[in-house]
C-alpha cells in the first residue's frame, strides 16, 4: 500500500495538497459562530449536487413532461420526495448559509487586504448562485416558474434597442415553451454548477494563500514561531474539523426538521402557485419571488421605470464587488470600528431584511414608500461608506489574538 501511495505521490502533489488545503494548513486559535458558514457552504453544495444528480433520473426537460415528471419524482419513484425535498430546502439553505457567510464578511472586514480576492470570488459565486436558483425554479414548469420567468425575462425586454431579440435569445423562442426548459435544464444542471464549483475551488485556493481572517480582524502572520507558523493559530485537523462537524451537526437537524416536516417552509421555499402547471393563459393573483430574491425584487419595484427598476437592482448587486475599496478605515473588525459604523451596519441590515419581507408581499402605497427607503438606506451604507470609515474615531486592536 505504502509503495503505491509512494509511486503516486511522487507523480501527483497528493500529500502536499491535502496537507496544505484539509489538514496542516495553520488557522487563527479564537474565531466564533460566523466562521462556520464557510464549511456549511460547501456541504449544502454538495448536498445540492447530489441530489441534483439523482432528481435528473426522473426529471424530463420538455414542456409536455416536466410538470409531470416532478409530480412522478414525488409520487411513484422510491424516497422521490426525500430527493426533491432535499433539493428544494437545500437552496433556501444555501442562501441562507451564504447570506450568514457575506454578513460576517462585512461584520469582520474578511474583504479587506489581502483577501479582496477572496471577497470577489465569492461575490462571483454569489451571483452564479442568484441564477443557478431562478433556472432551477423554472424546471418544475408550475405557475410560479412560468409567471416568475416571465417577469424575470421580460426585465432584459427593458434594455433600449437590444432588449427584445435579447428576450427572445434567452427564452429561445417567442415565448417561455420548451426550447426555455431545455436550455434552462442545461444551463442549470452542467454549465453553472461547473462554473460554481471552479468558483469555490479558487475561492479556497485564494483563501490558503493569503490565510483565513478572525473577528478582531488582526494579523496573526505578524507573530510567528520558529518554523514560521501563526503563534495565534492551530492546525486546521483535528482542531477546525472537529469544530466544523459539530456545526454540521446543528446546521444537518434545522436542514431535516425542514425538509420532513416543512417543506414548503411556509410558502417562502415552495411557493403554493407552483404546485399547479404552468398556464399561460392565467396570471397568479400575486407574484413574488422565492425568499432570498425578495429584497431585490422589492428594490425593482420601489422604481416606477422597468429599465430604471433593473438597473437599480443590477447595481444593488454589483456595489458589493466593490466593498474592499470603499472600506477606508483603519480597522478591520466591526469591534473596533466607530459608531458611524456600527449604526450604518445595523440600518443596513433592518433595511435588507425590511426590502426581504416587503418582496413577498403585495404593493400598497406605504409598502413603496418603505421600499423607497428601504432602498435608499442600503445603498447609503455602500455610497457613504469611504466617508464615515475615513472620519469616525475607530479603537486600538489587541496586537494577539
Ligand atoms: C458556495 C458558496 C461558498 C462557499 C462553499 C464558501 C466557502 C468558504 C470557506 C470554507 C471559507 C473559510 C471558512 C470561513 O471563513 O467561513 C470561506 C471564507 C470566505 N468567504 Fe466564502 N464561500 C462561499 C461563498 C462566499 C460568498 C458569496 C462570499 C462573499 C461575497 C464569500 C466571502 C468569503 C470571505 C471574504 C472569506 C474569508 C473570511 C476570512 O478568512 O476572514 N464566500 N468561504
Amino acid at each position: 500500500m505504502d509503495t503505491i501511495y509512494k509511486w503516486f505521490n511522487e507523480r501527483l502533489p497528493i500529500s502536499n495538497t491535502f496537507e496544505r488545503h484539509l489538514s496542516k494548513h495553520p488557522v487563527p486559535k479564537k474565531v466564533n459562530f460566523w466562521y462556520l458558514f464557510g464549511a456549511l457552504a460547501s456541504v449544502v453544495l454538495i448536498v445540492q449536487i447530489l441530489s441534483g444528480i439523482w432528481l435528473m433520473f426522473g426529471y424530463e426537460n420538455s414542456e409536455e413532461g416536466a410538470f409531470a415528471s416532478v409530480e412522478y419524482i414525488m409520487r411513484d419513484i422510491d424516497y422521490g420526495w426525500l430527493i426533491r425535498y432535499m433539493h428544494t430546502t437545500g437552496a433556501s439553505m444555501f442562501f441562507a448559509v451564504v447570506y450568514l457567510h457575506m454578513f460576517r464578511g462585512l461584520l469582520y472586514g474578511s474583504y479587506k487586504k489581502p483577501r479582496e480576492l477572496v471577497w470577489i470570488f465569492g461575490m462571483s459565486i454569489y451571483l452564479i448562485m442568484m441564477a443557478e436558483g431562478f433556472l432551477g425554479y423554472v424546471l418544475p414548469y408550475g405557475q410560479m416558474s412560468y409567471w416568475g420567468a416571465q417577469v424575470i425575462i421580460s426585465l432584459f425586454g427593458a434594455i433600449p434597442y437590444i432588449g427584445e431579440s435579447l428576450e427572445i435569445w434567452i427564452r429561445g423562442d417567442y415565448y417561455i415553451s420548451g426550447s426555455t426548459i431545455s436550455r434552462f435544464f442545461a444551463l442549470h444542471v452542467v454549465a453553472l454548477p461547473l462554473m460554481l464549483i471552479a468558483l469555490v475551488f479558487m475561492h479556497l485556493v485564494a483563501l490558503h494563500e493569503v490565510g483565513a481572517g478572525n473577528p478582531e480582524g488582526i494579523d496573526i502572520e505578524k507573530h510567528l514561531d520558529d518554523d514560521g507558523i501563526p503563534l495565534d493559530s492551530v492546525p486546521f485537523f483535528p482542531y477546525k474539523v472537529l469544530n466544523a462537524l459539530v456545526g454540521i451537526g446543528v446546521f444537518g437537524t434545522v436542514f431535516a426538521i425542514f425538509m420532513f416536516f416543512f417543506p414548503e417552509g411556509g410558502g417562502y421555499f415552495i411557493e403554493a402557485p407552483n404546485f399547479e402547471e404552468a398556464n399561460p393563459l392565467s396570471t397568479p393573483e400575486h407574484i413574488a419571488p422565492v425568499w432570498y430574491y425578495s429584497p431585490y425584487y422589492s428594490m425593482l419595484r420601489a422604481v416606477p421605470d422597468k429599465l430604471g427598476g433593473f438597473v437599480v437592482m443590477a447595481a444593488a448587486v454589483a456595489i458589493l464587488f466593490v466593498v474592499p475599496w470603499l472600506d477606508r478605515s483603519k480597522v478591520n473588525s466591526i469591534r473596533y470600528k466607530g459608531i458611524w459604523s456600527k449604526i450604518a451596519i445595523l440600518l443596513f441590515a433592518v433595511s435588507f431584511i425590511t426590502l426581504g419581507y416587503l418582496g413577498t408581499v403585495p404593493v400598497t402605497e406605504i409598502r413603496t414608500l418603505m421600499s423607497i427607503i428601504c432602498t435608499v438606506i442600503y445603498f447609503s451604507f455602500f455610497l457613504l461608506m469611504p466617508i464615515y470609515t475615513s472620519f469616525e474615531k475607530t479603537s486600538v486592536p489587541p496586537e494577539r489574538l
